[in-house]
């Protein structure tokens, strides 16, 4: 395959900027648009008789999965377990026959998800494969292999991967939901529609790009950066610092917002950056008081939110990230692209290797 830059500096800016086209053509492939319901036949997979939901990756993979977990929960009321892959197999997991085990590679070669999969096999109901690319081993190897369609992805760190992984398992919850009957038709739709949304919402959310370069230059100078997150913001905010240490080096941690005063708070002071992705949901008001008892201790926040959020948050907050309204099903979507471009910038602020980071290996075959 022949790839270029095009008119970025970098691969890894190609493909955010790709991600409004690649969802868009991976929603062709799971959602009948004609009637806002998903395309059952495109998956293949049978979820009415799970006993639940085993979803399996690496790295950035397994914070899609994080994800999932609450999509699968909230719409489809089917129990979810995560596991990190290569701790899967050696804790000999107990499982029933029944389950559904979901594995998520971009490569479909990364050596602890594949041996994972060998290991579930069998000994799981159905072993599904959500992957990029649909020759691998992966892929292969799984009883049903679902493509994410995102194109090759060359940049080291994973961007558009993940917003494309999140499309197809978002089908999948939603095909969950319609198959054991916890979604009605109108539900399923309000629901597609929302996924219909995501490419929109994405290429709206890239306009923040003109205000995360500025901030990014002071966030380069940190050692340390918290980001915080409430349900299905908190695996974005695990991302959003995976990201950061991945490409800037600098250490960051991803925390459930809640979590904040079980002891990270002990790390604030006006040196220690915290990002918190927060649109305005039902538990807003919490994550503003947990934004006062940062600055309280002098700490430096940069708050990513809706319109209407920067406006209950007034403007206490060190910067605000002004984001497209979006339904919150799709907010993870959206919310990965200024994850990732805050990244991105303190990479280029530090003038690391955006593309291909120090240590890091785009696809890991070993254990
Ligand atoms: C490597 C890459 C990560 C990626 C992980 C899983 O560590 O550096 O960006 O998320 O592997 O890769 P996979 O191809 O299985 O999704």
């Amino acid at each position: 395959v022949l790839v270029d830059k095009g008119n970025h500096k970098h691969f890894m800016a190609k493909e955010i900027h790709e991600q409004p086209t690649v969802v868009a053509y991976a929603l062709g492939h799971y959602i009948d648009q004609a009637r806002n319901l998903v395309a059952e036949a495109a998956m293949n997979v049978d979820f009415s008789r799970a006993d639940r939901i085993v979803l399996v990756a690496c790295g950035t993979g397994h914070y899609a999965c994080h994800v999932a977990k609450y999509w699968f929960e909230q719409v489809a009321r089917v129990p979810v377990e995560i596991d990190i892959a290569s701790e899967f197999r050696y804790r000999d997991p107990v499982l029933t026959g029944r389950e559904v085990a979901i594995f998520v590679s971009q490569s479909g070669e990364t050596a602890d998800t594949l041996a994972a999969l060998r290991h579930a096999r069998g000994r799981v109901g159905r072993a599904v494969s959500v992957v990029n690319v649909p020759e691998s081993s992966i892929a292969r190897e799984s009883d049903v292999a679902l493509p994410i369609l995102a194109g090759a992805e060359i940049s080291v760190a994973s961007t558009k991967a993940f917003t494309c992984q999140l499309t197809v398992l978002a089908s999948l919850a939603i095909l969950a939901g319609r198959q054991r009957g916890t979604i009605d038709t109108a539900g399923e739709q309000e629901l597609v529609r929302a996924l219909s949304s995501a490419p929109g919402a994405l290429a709206r959310a890239l306009a923040i790009e003109a205000d995360i370069a500025p901030f990014s230059m002071e966030l380069a100078r940190a050692r340390d950066v918290l980001f915080l997150g409430r349900g299905s913001m908190y695996p974005l905010a695990l991302e959003g610092a995976l990201k950061l240490k991945e490409l800037s080096y600098i250490h960051a941690e991803g925390y459930a917002s809640g979590e904040l005063k079980h002891g990270p708070i002990a790390l604030i002071d006006e040196d220690v950056p915290v990002i918190v992705l927060a649109p305005r949901d039902a538990l807003f008001e919490k994550t503003v008081s947990n934004m006062q008892e940062v600055m309280a201790r002098g700490g430096r926040i940069v708050l990513v939110t809706d319109a209407e959020g920067a406006r209950q948050a007034g403007n206490e907050a060190w910067a605000t990230l002004v984001m497209p309204d979006v339904h919150p099903f799709i907010a993870p979507l959206v919310y990965a692209v200024p994850a990732q471009l805050i990244a991105y910038y303190s990479a280029m602020a530090k003038g690391t290797d955006v593309d291909q980071p120090r240590n890091l290996a785009k696809s890991v075959t070993v254990e």
